[in-house]
């Protein structure tokens, strides 16, 4: 095999000493080939193929490995990655890795490949110190929703009156104090919803079953998201087979795959794919809900049901502890699968034979 022409300007031509890098560092070509910079990164990529010597990709990583694809994908992407987490599996263990790539392109700007470091994370301290942090915010969380309740009522009392002065603006024509006070019921109205979802958590609910129509649900859901999603550069797709019927909470249902739905939008951030798939399986229906997004790491995996845990700088992290009581309440379960690129909760739910 002719020696890569991104290997020249490789690593080596920055870093005198690349085996000494405490990463793996290697060129992936555009066409997939890859050539190891050092040792380590061997390792990482379950190969003993002699440092510089270059081989296929498929001949390290199994073509459908997530490991693999995942490479594929940044090469696709053409884009330069930093700090980039991804659960990785080599040596017959699981670990998260943290990417950094730089792309390479000839003296034309001919896209060549990428140079990748491959850090592997172990158990890294700084991880768990943001853990420790997220178990805070936790306890924090339990209070506040503790005086969620003593704030319901003043909220009360102050839209009824903003609503009030809404209605005499709008007879007086009075445009700015009429456009402050929309401004108001707005932010209200956001508060109002925060409250909600701290009540609805801190104690048990009701539920109320009927016969209901997951399409008419998932169609709705669908209709409310599509301009944020187009807005996002989101491709939206929306199949429902022939469904057995459901008993169930509709509102409660709808809420509960709508929080999961708004997840996979906010996962991502350059556009992407979300599909909402619905089908029958033995004894259940399956709803599956798709993205396209950066995943979920393996060590958050068992954080994202807490109350107030959240990664998002405008989060409350309430969305999937709600969707997970309401499943459970439903004598159903969630299902996560979050595989290098994208995650795919699935929301299994026991058919009602009438
Ligand atoms: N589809 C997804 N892709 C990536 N991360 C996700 C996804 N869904 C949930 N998460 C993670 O789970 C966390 C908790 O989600 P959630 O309870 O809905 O709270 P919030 O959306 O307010 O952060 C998110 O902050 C995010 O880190
Ligand atoms: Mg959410």
């Amino acid at each position: 095999m002719q020696p890569d022409v991104g290997v020249v300007h490789g690593l080596q031509d920055l870093f005198p000493s690349v085996e000494s890098l405490n990463s793996g560092a290697f060129f992936l070509s555009k066409a997939l080939q890859m050539t190891l910079h050092n040792q380590l990164a061997g390792r990482l990529l379950n190969t003993v193929t002699p440092v510089g010597q270059t081989f296929p990709l498929a001949a390290c990583l199994p073509v459908h490995s997530e490991e693999y694809q995942v490479l594929q994908q940044m090469m696709a992407s053409g884009k330069e990655y930093r700090d980039f987490i991804v659960n990785w599996e080599a040596d017959g263990r699981a670990r998260h890795v943290l990417i950094d790539s730089f792309t390479k392109s000839d003296a034309q700007g001919l896209f060549l490949g990428m140079n990748v470091l491959m850090k592997d994370l172990g158990n890294f301290a700084v991880l768990e110190q943001k853990m420790q942090k997220t178990d805070k915010l936790a306890t924090m969380g339990k209070v506040a929703a503790g005086v969620a309740h003593e704030i319901r009522n003043p909220l009360t009392t102050i839209k009824g009156f903003l609503q009030m002065f809404e209605r005499r603006f709008t007879d007086e024509g009075r445009v700015d104090e009429l456009a402050y006070t929309e401004v108001m019921l707005s932010d209200l109205g956001r508060v109002e919803a925060l409250i909600t979802d701290l009540l609805f958590l801190s104690k048990p609910q009701r539920i109320e079953k009927s016969v209901c129509s997951l399409r008419t649900t998932l169609e709705d859901i669908h209709r409310s998201v599509a301009p944020e999603a187009a807005k996002r550069g989101i491709d939206l797709h929306l199949m429902v087979r022939q469904l057995p019927t459901l008993l169930a909470d509709g509102p409660l249902l709808k809420q509960a795959i709508y929080n999961v739905v708004k997840n996979a939008l906010e996962a991502m951030e350059g556009g992407g794919t979300l599909g909402i798939h619905a089908y029958p399986i033995s004894g259940s229906i399956q709803i599956d809900v798709s993205d396209t997004g950066p995943g979920i790491p393996y060590y958050l995996m068992d954080k994202i049901y807490d109350a107030f845990f959240t990664t998002k700088d405008q989060g409350a992290g309430l969305g999937l502890p709600i969707c997970q009581r309401i499943v459970g309440d439903h004598g159903g379960e969630i299902r996560i699968s979050s595989k290098g690129f994208g995650t795919t909760f699935s929301f299994l739910l026991p058919r009602f034979e009438s």
